[in-house]
């Protein structure tokens, strides 16, 4: 199979793996408990804060671990103070989407930042939703349709200095971007394991001192009484070596992906009437989405895969059809070209090989068509 959907998920890091397996087997003592068989399990929890901790710059205490990225935009959301004011990004993922209708149901009100034909955030937008007085404001840091990376860090500033608390879902960006928490000026940011060749069901909020968490759950105290439930010890300590070889290798992978990239883009441009999507915006090194006239992604997707290629389309299934990607939408693009969109979200295991193979097929897919 050639993989080519790493925004989806990544394979594990046979390094991870190798960190990991012992918390399964041999060393599976509740990080709670005091004797020698606990204290081992605890102190290699911490040691992966750390290390996650150091992929961002915040100190260890600021990272609260939880079950992946989707809970930690739940829990981010959650800090939002009774009938206080939510604006979200018009392209952000279902996980802040979905709590923030839940919100809006709730009797909050919800606001949507608007972005450019690029997928930008622009500054008039920032002003427009500081006017509307929200106590919250979460901006995706890189999407995961388009790999759009935001210029954050002036839009957290300007919202800041009106007392907005400014949440990212760094979720995308991690492992593919260096990231600093304090430069970008956020006060809470969501991360994910398995985007970045760690196990899945593994994530963390990370938090500026001083805003108040709202738990999800309560129960046993752990991450400083802030996400109750005995720690997944093998899944936090493969995250923590996932973010360990991610910090270390950041420079290494972009540049092999951005070459690969290249290739990939340098081929789809000879298709008549590709459009790649925001090709000419800061994008995540990865990742490419574009779209063809009068192409079906998802009937594309499908044959793909019988060919034995993985990649993902931009729309999502529905009754009675398949409904054009809100992020596209957002873009200005129609929706009938949306419906076509295809995204490719390579990894470093993919090969200039595996990327002429697929343009020399998608061309044939698209003359078929
Ligand atoms: C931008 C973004 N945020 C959040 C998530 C959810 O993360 P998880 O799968 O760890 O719950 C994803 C996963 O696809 C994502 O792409």
């Amino acid at each position: 199979m050639i993989y080519f959907d790493h925004n989806a998920t990544t394979p594990i890091d046979d390094r991870v793996l190798d960190a990991l397996l012992p918390f399964l087997t041999t060393f599976y003592g509740n990080p709670s408990s005091l004797y020698r068989h606990g204290r081992m399990a605890r102190s290699a929890i911490d040691a992966a804060r750390e290390q996650v901790a150091a992929l961002v710059g915040v100190h260890s205490s600021q990272v609260i671990f939880t079950s992946g990225g989707t809970e930690a935009n739940n829990l981010a959301l959650a800090t939002l103070a009774p009938h206080a004011r939510l604006a979200i990004s018009a392209i952000e993922h279902p996980s802040i989407t979905e709590p923030a209708l839940r919100l809006k149901n709730q009797g909050h009100e919800l606001a949507f930042i608007n972005v450019d034909a690029n997928g930008c955030i622009t500054e008039d937008a920032i002003n427009k939703i500081i006017k509307g007085k929200p106590a919250l404001v979460s901006i995706m840091l890189a999407n995961n349709e388009t790999g759009v990376i935001q210029d954050l860090a002036p839009h957290a500033r300007q919202l800041r200095a009106n007392g907005i608390i400014v949440h990212s879902d760094a979720v995308q960006a991690l492992g593919k971007i260096s990231i600093s928490f304090n430069t970008l000026g956020v006060q809470l940011m969501s991360l994910s394991s398995h985007k970045i060749y760690g196990p899945k069901g593994c994530g963390a909020l990370v938090f500026e001192k001083g805003v108040e968490i709202k738990p999800l759950f309560w129960g046993g105290g752990q991450e400083q009484e802030l996400r109750a439930g005995t720690e997944n010890v093998a899944a936090i300590v493969g995250f923590g070596k996932a973010a360990e070889l991610a910090q270390a290798e950041l420079a290494e992978r972009s540049k092999r992906l951005l070459a690969l990239r290249k290739l990939l883009e340098d081929g789809l441009t000879t298709i008549p009437g590709l459009t790649i999507f925001a090709q000419q915006t800061n994008r995540l090194p990865n990742t490419v989405q574009f779209g063809m006239p009068k192409i079906d992604g998802e009937m594309l997707l499908m044959k793909l895969d019988q060919k034995g290629i993985a990649v993902s389309s931009g729309s999502a299934c529905a009754s009675g059809g398949s409904i054009p990607s809100p992020v596209l939408l957002a873009m200005g693009i129609a929706p009938d070209f949306a419906k076509s969109a295809i995204r490719i979200s390579l990894g470093p295991t993919n090969t200039p090989t595996e990327i002429l193979e697929f343009i020399k097929l998608l061309k044939v897919l698209v003359c078929q068509a």
